[in-house]
C-alpha cells in the first residue's frame, strides 16, 4: 500500500452532485427479477435508486455536478486548469469522458483525462489531484466520480441488478490559503490477484463485442459478491485506520466518515472498526444504491451540503472497488 501526504496543503474548495430525477424501487424491481423490498434492504440498505434518461450521458451528470462544485469554490470553468473524471462507464471507450465535460463546461484551458478504479476513482483521483497541486503545476482542479450503470447492468441478474444506480459528485481542489483546512494523509492500494471478481468481461481487447457475447450479458457487470464483501470490509478497515493514525488522529477527533456506498453492513463494520458511532458516519445508500466512482462524491457533498461538517472538522473518507482497489483520505475541512 502507497502512503502519501502533499508537501504543500491542498484544499477542498467546492462540492457538488447530480443525480437522474427516474427513480427505480426495490418494489418495482421486484417485479422485473426474482427479489423482494425486504431481501434488498435486509442484505444492503438499498432501497431505490436512480436511472439516468435514454439521451443523459455519464458525462452530462459529471457537467452537472461540477457546475454546482465550481459554483460552490467561487469559480466559473475558465479558472479551471485540470479536469479528472473516474469512471468505468464512459461515454465512449474513447476519447475520455472527460473530454466532452470540458467541452460541455467550456473550460478551454483545462487538461481533461480519465482514470480507471472502479469505486476508488474518486479518492485516486484526488490523489492524483493534490499531487499535481502541491507540486505548483495547477491551480484549480476538478476532480468528479460519475457513472451510468444502468448501461452496465444485466437487468436479468438478481444478483447485481439490485446494487446499482446513475449519478455523479464533483470537487474543485485548490492550494489552501491562510486558514483554510487541507488533506492530512491519504492511501491507496490495489491487489490485482481478485480482478475477476467484480468485472465487466467483454468489451476490451481480451473480449471484444460480439452479437453472441452481448447475448451472454458480457458487456454488463459480473460479481461474486460474498467474496468481494470480506475483501472489500478488509481494505477499507485497514485503509481507514492507516489514514487516522497517519494523520494523528483519535476517534474523538473525527466529526464524520463518509465511505463507499455499496452495502450497509460493510459499511456498519468499518465503523466499528474505527470506533466511532453510527451518527458519525454518512449513508445516502438507501436513496442511490452503489453508484461506484459517484458514491462517496455524492455523499461527501449531501454531507457537506446539509451541514454534517463545517470549517476545521475532521473527516474520512473510505472506498473500495474492482481491481481489487481501496483508498481513504483524512481531511481537515
Ligand atoms: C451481494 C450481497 C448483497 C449478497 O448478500 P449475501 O448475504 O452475501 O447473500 P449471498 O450471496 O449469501 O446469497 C444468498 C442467497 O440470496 C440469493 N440472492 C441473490 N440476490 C438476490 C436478490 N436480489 N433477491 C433475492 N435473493 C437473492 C442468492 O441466489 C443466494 O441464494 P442461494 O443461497 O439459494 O444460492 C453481498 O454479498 C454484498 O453486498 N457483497 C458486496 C457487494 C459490493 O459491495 N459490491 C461492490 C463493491 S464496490
Amino acid at each position: 500500500m502507497s502512503k502519501s501526504t502533499s508537501a504543500f496543503p491542498v484544499t477542498i474548495a467546492g462540492t457538488g452532485s447530480y443525480v437522474p430525477e427516474k427513480i427505480l424501487t426495490n418494489e418495482e424491481l421486484s417485479t422485473m427479477v426474482d427479489t423482494s423490498d425486504e431481501w434488498i434492504t435486509s442484505r444492503t440498505g438499498i432501497k431505490e435508486r436512480r436511472i439516468a434518461a435514454d439521451g443523459e450521458f455519464t458525462s452530462d451528470m459529471a457537467t452537472k455536478a461540477a457546475e454546482k462544485a465550481m459554483e460552490q469554490a467561487g469559480i466559473t470553468a475558465q479558472d479551471l486548469d485540470l479536469i479528472i473524471v473516474g469512471t468505468i462507464t464512459p461515454d465512449t471507450p474513447t476519447p475520455a469522458t472527460a473530454c466532452y465535460v470540458q467541452e460541455k463546461l467550456g473550460a478551454t484551458d483545462a487538461v481533461a483525462f480519465d482514470i480507471s478504479a472502479a469505486c476508488s476513482s474518486f479518492l485516486y483521483a484526488m490523489q492524483i489531484a493534490s499531487r499535481m497541486i502541491s507540486d505548483g503545476a495547477y491551480q484549480n482542479v476538478l476532480i468528479i466520480g460519475a457513472e451510468k450503470l444502468s448501461a452496465a447492468t444485466n437487468w436479468d441478474d438478481r444478483n447485481t441488478c439490485v446494487l446499482f444506480g446513475d449519478g455523479a459528485g464533483a470537487a474543485i481542489l485548490r492550494p489552501s490559503a491562510e486558514g483554510e483546512g487541507s488533506i492530512l494523509a491519504m492511501e491507496m492500494g490495489t491487489d490485482g490477484r481478485h480482478t475477476s471478481i467484480l468485472d465487466i468481461k467483454g468489451g476490451g481487447s481480451a473480449c471484444p463485442i460480439t452479437a453472441e457475447n452481448l447475448d451472454q450479458n458480457l458487456h454488463a457487470l459480473s460479481m461474486q459478491g460474498r467474496e468481494v464483501f470480506k475483501l472489500a470490509v478488509n481494505a477499507m478497515r485497514t485503509a481507514a485506520d492507516a489514514v487516522v493514525q497517519k494523520a494523528g488522529l483519535s476517534a474523538d477527533d473525527i466529526k464524520l466518515v463518509v465511505p463507499h456506498q455499496a452495502n450497509l453492513r460493510i459499511i456498519d463494520a468499518i465503523s466499528d472498526r474505527l470506533a466511532v458511532p453510527n451518527e458519525k458516519v454518512f449513508v445516502n445508500l438507501d436513496k442511490y444504491g452503489n453508484t461506484s466512482a459517484a458514491a462517496v462524491a455524492i455523499a461527501l457533498d449531501e454531507a457537506h451540503r446539509s451541514g454534517r461538517f463545517e470549517r476545521g472538522d475532521n473527516i474520512i473518507l473510505v472506498v473500495f472497488g474492482a481491481g481489487l482497489t481501496w483508498a481513504a483520505a483524512a481531511i481537515q475541512w
